[in-house]
């Protein structure tokens, strides 16, 4: 099958359970899948828990818990999210299950085997929170504690022996490599980031520890665990049955087409996971997109800075495709943005009430009362309604090469455009005026009717629920729903029944006290 994508989320610390930060990585995630399904692809769509490493380890410990039973724990408040979030995910990976740990084993063998590792000492800087390593110059000291500058989490000093990967080695191949593949990372400005940071010299990493166990065993030396990033990164293979290389999934769906990520860890994804595997000589994922943060006041959230968003409960009070809507409305993709209670109900109100919801009632009541609850048949297009209508496949390509460039803007704004075009075009046109030339009548209902079908197409991957129930209306379900046909102007059956539909959205009322 040639139409085929591979997206994926990250895998997520099980530490505490999942925030608002989460569920955005994992909705941008669901919105591509789905577009990419209606559009034909054959979509593979991963994502899952990280959990080993000192970070679980220690939060277990607090608790008093085995590691394991702590991860089954919060690992399943990630899984059930997914369904909360009404995500479309294939496969949800643990790093403690045994198909993950054969293949981070095999990446290492074939890692030594190459002599890209190394035993030797490590002393330097940690961020257990972050799990990464910090250089001299990427610390700072606040409040008589060292931190680092970027994630602002305290570091600790440590000295054990360790093994290495040569990643000095990979600094010129790497630069090599953006260069001749200039969409690998997006968006630019964080690609340059990263190259200036290659540039600035790449030091051997350490990728192993001995000083804690909850982790992968370095084969053929017990005594240390992999370092967790190797382990983590590694779940994007292990999840297609790697190194099975002759597995259906893996030969479908790698390489990857998009590592969707946090820009907090894009130098893990956009410097060492491409290194792991110039090294090991599989190929690269296509594409490593660093989304900005869901910010709490000014600050990224987390749970040491206890300023954590609940999803969970965003959804109670609004329902989740005002949710879904607004994360991929109001937050523009590739920058930071904030929920914003305010806003939030301006999209219900406004877009989703006003100019989508209600156009879908306004149509079909009249369509039920003045078309005999049907689909009309005799209809004559004028040049009017083609315009409206001939947008969809004029811009249909156009709507597919932007999505390739994540260009989540662009798609929403055409649907926002779309909806005040077409309340504009149902306003002028007065079918209510019409009912002496019941031809013209029927056409406008009928170009309404289509504009409503073709936008509820488009709505689907952002608000999958809300687009079907509006998509009842023509006893559409989400197996009818084709890309392709919003360039066909007369999809909809003539003579076929109008269901009537529930309101889709309540509007907010705004309290102003
Ligand atoms: N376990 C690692 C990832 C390993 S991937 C091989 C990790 N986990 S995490 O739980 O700390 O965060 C994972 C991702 O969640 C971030 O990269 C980001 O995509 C998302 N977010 C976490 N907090 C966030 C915000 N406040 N805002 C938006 N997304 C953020 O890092």
């Amino acid at each position: 099958m040639d139409k085929t994508f591979y997206i994926t989320t990250p895998i997520y610390y099980p530490s505490a359970k999942p925030h608002m930060g989460h569920a955005y990585s994992s909705i941008i995630a669901d919105f591509f899948a789905r577009f990419k399904r209606i559009d034909g692809f054959d979509v593979q769509f991963l994502t899952g828990t990280d959990e080993h490493g000192l970070k679980i380890q220690r939060s277990a410990e607090k608790q008093n818990i085995d590691p394991l039973e702590f991860c089954n724990q919060i690992s399943q408040t990630f899984r059930d999210l997914s369904q909360t979030l009404n995500l479309t995910n294939t496969d949800f990976i643990r790093t403690t299950e045994e198909r993950h740990k054969k293949t981070v084993q095999h990446l290492w063998n074939e890692l030594e085997k190459n002599d890209d590792i190394y035993l030797s000492k490590y002393s330097g800087w940690y961020s257990v929170s972050d799990e990464a390593f910090y250089n001299e110059d990427e610390i700072e000291e606040f409040n008589g504690v060292k931190r680092s500058i970027s994630s602002k989490s305290p570091v600790e000093w440590i000295e054990e022996e360790s093994y290495f990967f040569r990643l000095s080695k990979w600094e010129k191949p790497l630069l090599d490599y953006y260069e001749s593949h200039p969409n690998f990372i997006a968006p630019e400005s964080r690609k340059n980031e990263v190259i200036s940071f290659v540039k600035s010299g790449l030091k051997d990493l350490s990728v192993s520890r001995k000083s804690f166990s909850w982790g992968i065993k370095v084969p053929n030396n017990k005594d240390h665990v992999i370092y967790v990033w190797l382990d983590a990164l590694t779940n994007y293979l292990s999840a297609l049955n790697y190194p099975n290389t002759n597995d259906k999934l893996f030969k479908n769906f790698w390489p990857a087409s998009i590592h969707l990520i946090g820009k907090d860890i894009l130098r893990f994804h956009a410097v060492y996971w491409p290194a792991f595997l110039l090294a090991t000589k599989i190929e690269l994922p296509l594409r490593v997109f660093g989304h900005g943060w869901i910010l709490s006041g000014d600050e990224k959230m987390s749970k040491s800075k206890g300023n954590i968003l609940d999803p969970i409960e965003i959804i109670n009070e609004y329902g989740l495709d005002p949710l879904r809507y607004y994360l991929i409305k109001e937050v523009s993709f590739g920058n930071d943005g904030n929920i914003s209670q305010e806003r939030l109900e301006n999209c219900i109100n406004s877009d989703l009430a006003n100019n989508f919801g209600n156009l879908c009632q306004r149509v079909t009541t009249f369509a039920i009362k003045n078309c005999n609850g049907k689909i009309p048949s005799e209809i004559e297009f004028q040049k009017d309604d083609l315009i409206i209508l001939n947008k969809y496949k004029v811009n249909l390509d156009k709507i597919r090469s932007k999505i390739d460039e994540q260009n989540i803007n662009f798609y929403i704004d055409y649907i926002v455009n779309s909806l005040f075009e077409a309340n504009k075009y149902f306003n002028d046109q007065e079918p209510w005026n019409k009912k002496d030339n019941l031809v013209r009548l029927n056409t406008i209902v009928y170009t309404t009717l289509e504009i409503v079908r073709k936008i509820s197409f488009l709505l689907n991957p952002i608000i999958p629920e809300s687009s079907l129930k509006a998509l009842k209306i023509f006893n559409l379900t989400q197996s009818d729903i084709e890309l392709e046909t919003i360039s066909d102007n007369e999809f909809l059956t003539k003579g076929k029944d109008i269901n009537k539909i529930d309101i889709l959205f309540k509007k907010i009322e705004k309290k102003n006290d």
